[in-house]
């Protein structure tokens, strides 16, 4: 029933068209403002800066467009760095299984993993992967805005976790593999700190949340990002434009009760993506675009989605 619905919107969304005038290199700013509240199939162009970075034709993590030639991801997708000729990203595509006439494949020039990443769970998880030419930016490729470290993600703001992950620790996302998004609220790390200390389970270490890692999920478990959704952005609407807030990054299994997911601050690595990357422009919050809380806040969508890498 899910998918013929979603279908259906799609239609109507494709019908509907564009809206024209804004300018072509902007951030942060989908061109299809119709989205499915309730729903959790994403829509077509509605998280246009989101990719599928692939080894083989198959699908290990997600990642997101946040200039003509540059994808932010996650470090731990990447065994090798140097094996650039096995990666592919996939953009503009929302079911992966089919991925229709707006996808774009794009080989990988050069991947850039933070040095200061250290492993599973470890801070720093971010990395930084350079297209071999730039794409082509259209209703369905946008880059996501890069946040100022002056940009504050204050807890219980809602933001948005999209990613083709598994939708539970154990199973696979259904063909055809649609794109799904998830509203978690923001968690404060003393809170998120507190979470991971309770009921800690033998073989878990008790996991502290870093100064650069940033919470957002649910205490209750339930809805939360899984496996093959690593690397996919966690973002957050201020004032007119899309914020990445995160990466996503890891969380004791997946969607368990006060086990919310763990996701990669950008703020915090603004010096090592402009070092990288030094033409980005960073955005500001801005005197118009007030940091409020979404009035939708707390009626939030789900399913489990997951982060580990999927192969
Ligand atoms: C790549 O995929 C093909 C077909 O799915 C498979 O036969 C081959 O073994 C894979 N190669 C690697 C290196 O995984
Ligand atoms: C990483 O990949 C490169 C290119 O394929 C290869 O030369 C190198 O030996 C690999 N390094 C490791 C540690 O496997």
């Amino acid at each position: 029933m899910r998918q013929v619905l979603a279908a259906v919107l799609l239609l109507l969304l494709l019908r509907s068209g564009t809206r024209g005038g804004e300018a072509l290199n902007a951030c942060g700013r989908p061109r299809m403002l119709n989205r499915m509240v309730g729903g959790q199939n994403a829509l077509e162009g509605e998280w246009p800066w989101q990719v599928s970075i692939q080894r083989n034709g198959s699908h290990f993590c997600g990642g997101s467009l946040i200039t003509d030639r540059w994808v932010l991801t996650a470090a731990h997708c990447f065994s090798n760095t140097s094996e650039t000729s096995l990666y592919q990203v996939l953009l503009g595509v929302l079911q992966l299984a089919r991925p229709g006439p707006h996808a774009v494949y794009a080989r990988v020039k050069r991947v850039e993993s933070n040095p200061k990443y250290q492993g599973m769970a470890s801070s720093a998880d971010v990395a930084l992967v350079e297209l071999e030419a730039p794409v082509t930016f259209t209703n369905y490729i946008l880059p996501v805005c890069v946040p100022d470290p002056s940009v504050v993600f204050e807890s219980g703001m809602k933001c948005w976790v999209t990613g083709w992950g598994t939708p539970s620790e154990q199973d696979s996302l259904p063909k055809p593999r649609t794109l799904q998004k998830l509203a978690v609220p923001i968690i404060s790390t003393p809170k998120c700190n507190l979470l991971y200390s309770k009921d800690a389970e033998s073989g878990f270490q008790p996991r502290t949340i870093k100064d650069d890692m940033l919470c957002a999920g649910f205490a209750e478990g339930k809805r939360d990002a899984c496996k093959g959704d690593s690397g996919g952005p966690l973002v957050c609407l201020v004032g007119q434009v899309w914020l990445q807030a995160g990466v996503i990054s890891w969380g004791e299994g997946c969607a368990r009760r006060n086990r919310p997911g763990v996701y990669i601050r950008l703020t915090s690595h603004h010096d090592w993506i402009h070092r990288i990357i030094p033409e980005l422009q960073f955005q500001r919050a801005g005197p118009g675009s007030a940091q409020k809380r979404d009035p939708r806040t707390r009626q939030p969508l789900g399913r489990n989605s997951a982060r580990y890498p999927a192969a």
